[in-house]
């Protein structure tokens, strides 16, 4: 197994892996490879829709994943495709976020793979929350340890939101009511690694708990934009039959939106997580 980190910050390709045929062995070096990059990417990859699944399964198992149409023979298996034809530029996570921390216990990880890619463009930015977090100053380290933020779908997924107009090929079904708002901490405590990551993100992080909006959008933009740093990011460039894993306990990530008129088709999965625990205090 060959491993080449992409950025200072996070990520590193894996190569000479076959992740349809994962010995005990592999996955151990595969399992410790993550927690020190985050992100793994793993080109040239031969992967049915049943390896995928098999894959996620070894990897803790399927989280729910609301609102995404799955395929109909395996639900848990979401395509993410955008047609040469499509009117609108814009694809599907193309704001910095991390998966689904509108739900009680998020996913841990999650899978994309490459089936179709555009010549150029329609890479995915990644950043690394460790650092974000050990950026911060004493004095706001100390300010938001104690601090929940809340997370609601209502951004993406809410009654006014637009996401399906934009997205024709893909079915996202949206909430008819406001979605409730889920507490999370500010500083999370990784569950395997132990370290603390910066855990907000610009897309579904509305406010920190018993304040308002306005209140907590000043510190929450310094936030966000300390997160996404470019120090603190990489950049994956897709190849068909590539894997991504990324781990969702402490990274953001961002699609781009550069290759109108050209076809870009993904299949994603998610793997269950735990609920995110805070420091102890
Ligand atoms: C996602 O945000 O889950 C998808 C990212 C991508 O398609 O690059």
């Amino acid at each position: 197994m060959r491993i080449r980190p992409l950025t200072g910050a996070l990520g590193a390709e894996i190569k000479d892996v076959d992740l349809a045929n994962l010995t005990e062995q592999t996955h151990e070096q595969i399992e410790a490879a993550f927690h020190q990059h985050l992100v793994l990417v793993f080109p040239d990859q031969s992967l049915t829709t049943p390896d995928l699944l098999a894959l996620t399964h070894q990897l803790g198992g399927p989280g729910e994943t609301p609102y995404l149409q799955g395929l109909s023979d395996f639900p848990d298996v979401v395509p993410i495709i955008k047609a040469a034809s499509e009117k609108s530029p814009i694809s599907f996570g193309s704001g910095w976020h991390t998966d689904f921390t509108f739900q009680s216990a998020p996913p841990s990880r999650t899978l994309l793979y490459a089936l179709v890619t555009p010549p150029q463009g329609g890479d995915t930015l990644f950043t690394n929350l460790y650092l974000a977090y050990e950026a911060l100053s004493d004095g706001l380290k100390k300010l938001l340890t104690p601090l929940n933020s809340l997370h609601s779908a209502t951004r993406s997924y809410g009654p006014s939101s637009t996401l399906q107009n934009q997205l024709e090929n893909m079915v996202i079904t949206k909430e008819t009511e406001e979605p409730a708002e889920q507490a999370h901490p500010v500083i999370r405590i990784h569950d395997v690694t132990g370290r603390p990551a910066l855990w907000v993100n610009p897309t579904y992080t509305l406010r920190f708990e018993n304040m308002t909006e306005q209140e907590s959008q000043p510190l929450l933009n310094y936030l966000n934009a300390l997160a996404t740093n470019p120090s603190n990011t990489c950049r994956v460039r897709w190849q068909k039959d590539s894997l991504t894993v990324w781990d969702n306990r402490c990274t953001q990530h961002c699609a781009t939106s550069d290759y109108h008129g050209h076809r870009r088709e993904m299949l994603r999965t998610t793997v269950k997580g735990q609920p995110p625990k805070g420091v102890a205090l």
